[in-house]
């Protein structure tokens, strides 16, 4: 059924262009049968009109300087005149009696009155020209009053019959004839075939496209050639591959999601289990394995809560955007992670400067940096340090968390940002980790046009910096808190 559809739309498409070319090719060579023969045939016309009507004024005005018209005197005027190649001369007195005529069959035509219209409008006064093509012959005539001292006396009729030029004509469309049909055969033949191989590399793409929509993203084009049509092959490919890796990373996250779900879900399972199966299991112990079935929960909790924040973040930012400053957020956020700090004896020193803003929402500014300064402290040493600096630089607020912790290898710093993505998992299991902080923190920063970047510090320790685009754009330094 589907590729029923699909041949119909191919063939009107090739129907559609085959038409177009061809009515082309149609207009052009009717072009080319037409114009040349109309127009030489027009100059023939006009040549025609001036070579006759000069002729029939040359006997005409030769008749003028006699005093009357009589036939015995215009056959003698005639016989010197060179009229011999003419089809027919007719000369009328003023009243339309025919004085000599070289159409008559006998010699008495004389004093007949002439019907020739021409002659009759000659006599009105006019001068008359008339030629037609018959595809034989050019048929010709002209007349003219003969005028005296301005009376009219009589008139003359000239004819003309030219095979030659005729003939010469139809040569020349003979010939366009056979060109039409030899260039009208070549056209319809390369109409035909271009046409083919269009709608076929049409009918490829169109082919591609069904394929990967039908989920096979390992399908790649191989478009050749430098036209529109490799252009859009090739760009058929590169969303092939972004959707290929995009259902990659769909999936990782999916079975990375599921996994981090699947393993505290199994402790609580387990238990649960021996609380049910032990039934005499002292309080103490009943306590201990409850407790450890909060924390547990408490920790699925915490890796849906993140799992959420990521997938919203994934629309887009949410919740109102507003001038947001950094060294506030840094302060408030310190106030929460001071305990922590305290219970790991770890030292925070902070260098805050003033005026650092940056268009966001609270809410994420609070997320990018609870998750730098906690992951300084969780993964620091015991005694060590972790130093906050905000401020401004090159139209631009920085965040800086440096610490002289545990330290990432560099192997592994590319990696950090990702989803589920931890260096040592026991030790960060051991703090309740679940790998999402650093990949809100990215997700976040991008979001609002910034950058994060990681880098190792001497002797051991890391440093992670935050760049968001200023508001207002102006530089500030840094000042130390009290
Ligand atoms: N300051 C740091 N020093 C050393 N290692 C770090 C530091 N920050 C992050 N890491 C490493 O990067 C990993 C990813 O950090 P991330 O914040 O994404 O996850 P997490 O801290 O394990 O879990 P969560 O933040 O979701 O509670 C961590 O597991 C840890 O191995
Ligand atoms: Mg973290």
């Amino acid at each position: 059924m589907e590729m029923k559809t699909r041949r119909k739309l191919t063939d009107s498409v090739q129907m559609q262009f085959a038409a177009y070319f061809a009515a082309l090719t149609v207009v052009l060579l009717v072009l080319l049968n037409t114009y040349p023969l109309r127009s030489s045939r027009d100059v023939v016309f006009s040549e025609k009109e001036s070579a006759l009507v000069s002729r029939a004024a040359v006997v005409s005005s030769s008749l003028s300087l006699l005093e009357s018209l009589t036939p015995d005197n215009t056959q003698q005027v005639m016989g010197l005149l060179d009229v011999n190649d003419l089809a027919r001369i007719l000369v009328t007195n003023e009243t339309g009696l025919v004085l000599y005529d070289t159409a008559a069959e006998d010699e008495n035509a004389a004093g007949t009155q002439t019907d020739v219209a021409e002659i009759l409008r000659a006599l009105g006064g006019e001068t008359v020209f008339y030629s037609k093509f018959d595809m034989t012959a050019f048929s010709s005539c002209a007349a003219m009053p003969v005028r005296s001292e301005g009376r009219t006396m009589g008139a003359v009729y000239l004819a003309e019959y030219d095979a030659e030029q005729a003939t010469l004509i139809v040569g020349i469309q003979r010939r366009l004839g056979t060109i039409t049909l030899v260039v009208g055969g070549v056209a319809l033949v390369l109409i035909f075939f271009s046409v083919r191989i269009m709608t076929r590399r049409i009918t490829r793409l169109a082919d591609g496209v069904r394929i990967v929509q039908s989920g096979d993203y390992s399908f790649r084009l191989e478009p050749k050639g430098h036209d529109e049509l490799t252009e859009l092959g090739n760009e058929l490919n590169n969303l092939t591959e972004r959707l290929q890796t995009t259902e990659a990373q769909r999936r990782q996250f999916v079975s990375d999601a599921s996994h981090e779900l699947k393993t505290p879900l199994a402790s609580i399972r387990l238990l649960s289990d021996s609380i049910v199966q032990s039934a005499d299991m002292d309080a103490a112990t009943m306590r201990e394995f409850v407790t450890d079935i909060g924390t547990e929960a408490e920790r699925l909790q915490r890796t849906t809560e993140k799992l959420l924040n990521l997938s919203r973040r994934d629309d887009g930012a949410e919740g109102e955007l507003a001038d947001v400053d950094l060294r506030a957020a840094v302060e408030g956020t310190l106030r929460l992670l001071r305990p922590l700090a305290e219970e790991s004896r770890v030292a925070i020193a902070c260098e805050l400067a003033e005026g650092c803003l940056v268009r966001a929402t609270e809410d994420d500014i609070y997320h990018i940096v609870f998750n730098l300064v906690e992951n300084a402290i969780k993964y620091n040493l015991a005694c060590g340090s972790v130093s906050v600096r905000v401020y401004a630089e090159g139209g631009q607020c920085v965040l800086s968390v440096e610490d002289t912790g545990i330290g990432i290898p560099e192997a592994d710093r590319p990696n950090i940002f990702g989803r589920f993505y931890r260096v040592d998992k026991a030790r960060s299991r051991e703090h309740g980790g679940s790998g999402l902080g650093l990949s809100i923190v990215h997700d976040a920063v991008t979001l609002y046009g910034g950058t994060v970047e990681v880098s190792g510090v001497e002797p051991h320790g890391s440093r992670f910096v935050v760049r968001f685009p200023q508001v207002g754009g102006a530089d500030s330094t840094p000042e130390s808190e009290p």
